[in-house]
């Protein structure tokens, strides 16, 4: 029998992202536009289009809007990812961004998101319970609906573990508390969302790893800590590694964390083992923050910089 490598990516709150140059935008006044880019957006959709570079056989879902699904359902056919999104009435949001090349400036317009109600969150639990069933992992990735409570992400955790799948989860606040409760396989923080779920900042190494050992030995069998351009930590019961990312010029953060998720669970899939895993994450988190967008155009980027990255065992 063929190993199971395939994939399922949760979305609850995607967006469908609209940026355009407009140089001395002025608020009240007529406004043009130089150029735009619209992209369908959402962490796991970021992390399925990474995982389809590697070949990984993907399926996609959460919510999506059903009066504009149309750019999602054209990004998926053209990835070749299966789309198994709970469709809602009404629109996915839009989030407008105004970038006026002269003052350097950026102005947001955030439309409201959709509202699931029970109904649709019991359609997505049903739905992520048969999909796990013949998935190797899957990711939940990014913040809720309002409408949604905090403790699906918990329930879905549980729902994914029973069926014999691994689950993986990044999210935020409430949302990865549950998540966390539910002991998932592996779950990224960065610094910001770990002190906001201990209840205290976490910006020392030796304080940071031990919250990382707490939530190992809880069950979390890989707990990985973002910090920026500082890099990562890597904490896994046998392994504890610090990753330097190589040094690059920044063009846009936007994508990091998604990248190295995207990394962690492509290394995965690929049976890859952890010094590996975080190799390959690092690189192409940091090929993400050398381009504009968040989804990368080759891996080839990362692979280039996958030497450079500093892989050290902490000692503590
Ligand atoms: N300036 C940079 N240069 C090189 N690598 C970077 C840089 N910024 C981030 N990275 C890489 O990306 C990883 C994830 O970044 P970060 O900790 O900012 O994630 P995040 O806050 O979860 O991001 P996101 O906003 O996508 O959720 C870092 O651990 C690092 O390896
Ligand atoms: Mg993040």
């Amino acid at each position: 029998m063929a190993t199971n490598n395939h994939i399922v990516t949760v979305t609850m709150n995607p967006a469908i992202d609209l940026a355009c140059s407009v140089p001395d935008f002025t608020a009240g006044k007529v406004n043009r536009v130089a150029s735009h880019q619209v992209d369908a957006a959402g962490k796991g959709i970021n992390i399925a289009v990474l995982l389809r570079k590697f070949g990984l056989p993907v399926t996609v879902t959460g919510f999506l809007g059903s009066d504009n699904a149309s750019i999602f359902e054209k990004k998926f056919k053209d990835e070749g990812i299966t789309d198994a999104f709970v469709r809602v009435p009404g629109e996915t949001r839009i989030g407008i961004k105004v970038l006026d090349p002269h003052t350097e400036s950026t102005t947001d317009i955030n439309f409201p998101g959709l509202s699931p109600d029970e109904v649709h969150v019991r359609e997505l639990t049903e739905r992520v319970a048969k999909l796990a069933a013949q998935a190797f992992m899957v990711v939940i990735g990014g913040s809720l609906p309002a409408t949604v409570s905090p403790d699906v992400v918990g329930e879905l955790v549980r729902v994914i573990k029973a069926q014999g799948a691994k689950a993986v989860i990044d999210t935020s606040g409430p949302a990865l508390f549950s998540g966390i409760e539910a002991a998932p396989w592996l779950v990224k923080p960065n610094d910001d969302e770990l002190s906001e779920l201990v209840g205290r900042p976490m910006n020392k190494l030796d304080d940071i790893v031990g919250q990382m050992r707490t939530m190992n030995r809880a069950g979390i069998a890989n707990v990985a800590v973002s910090l920026g351009a500082r890099g990562a930590v890597f904490v896994d019961g046998e392994e504890e590694l610090f990753a330097k990312p190589p040094k690059i010029e920044p063009v846009s953060t936007v994508g990091a964390g998604d990248a190295m998720i995207g990394g962690l669970v492509a290394g995965a899939a690929l049976g890859l083992g952890l010094k590996e895993r975080v190799r390959l994450a690092t690189s192409l988190s940091a090929a993400t923050v050398a381009q504009v967008g968040p989804s990368l155009k080759s891996i080839d980027a990362a692979r280039e910089l996958e030497e450079q990255v500093v892989v050290e065992t902490i000692s503590l």
